[in-house]
């Protein structure tokens, strides 16, 4: 019994994408994870994108619901990601415009499947839970 318990977690945890592995292989080029606000002003014009925790606080802080359930707003912002990454947009990002007229608008990431997108898009969420962005 137990033997197949653990098959079927090796099984399963085969399955499921690793959200920080995504990140680095496919968004850290461009996003960096973690940097202050001061740096971030200092290192402007060596960026390629807005630093992942200030997409992540932006994000969740522009994303009002009027449910108090904390997992609304979490499933919402995780879908908005995962839409995003496929299909950005001019019409309805939600970062700093300043940033999409310094960077332009990033390209899709298509290639990513379903689970990476889900997994990478829970990782910016819960990734800065406790950090904040000073
Ligand atoms: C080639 C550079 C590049 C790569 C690679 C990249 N991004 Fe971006 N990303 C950008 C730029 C530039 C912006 C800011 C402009 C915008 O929002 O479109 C951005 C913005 C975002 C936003 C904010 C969306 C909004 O509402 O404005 C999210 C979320 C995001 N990226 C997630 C990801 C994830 C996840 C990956 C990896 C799977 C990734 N990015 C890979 C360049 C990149």
């Amino acid at each position: 019994m137990k033997k197949i318990a653990t098959l079927l977690l090796v099984s399963l945890s085969l399955f499921a994408a690793d959200g920080y592995k995504v990140y680095q292989d496919n968004c850290a080029k461009c996003h960096i994870e973690m940097i202050s606000k001061a740096e971030t002003l200092q290192k402007f014009k060596t960026l390629k994108a807005p630093p992942m925790i200030e997409v992540s606080k932006q994000l969740k802080n522009t994303i009002i619901i009027r449910s108090e359930d904390d997992e609304v707003h979490r499933f919402v912002t995780i879908a908005f990601i995962k839409e995003y990454i496929q299909n950005p947009s001019i019409d309805y990002f939600m970062c700093n415009a300043g940033a999409v007229d310094l960077f332009g608008v990033m390209p899709a990431q298509s290639r990513l499947s379903e689970e990476e997108r889900q997994a990478v898009a829970e990782w910016i969420y819960d990734r800065y839970e406790d950090v904040d962005f000073n």
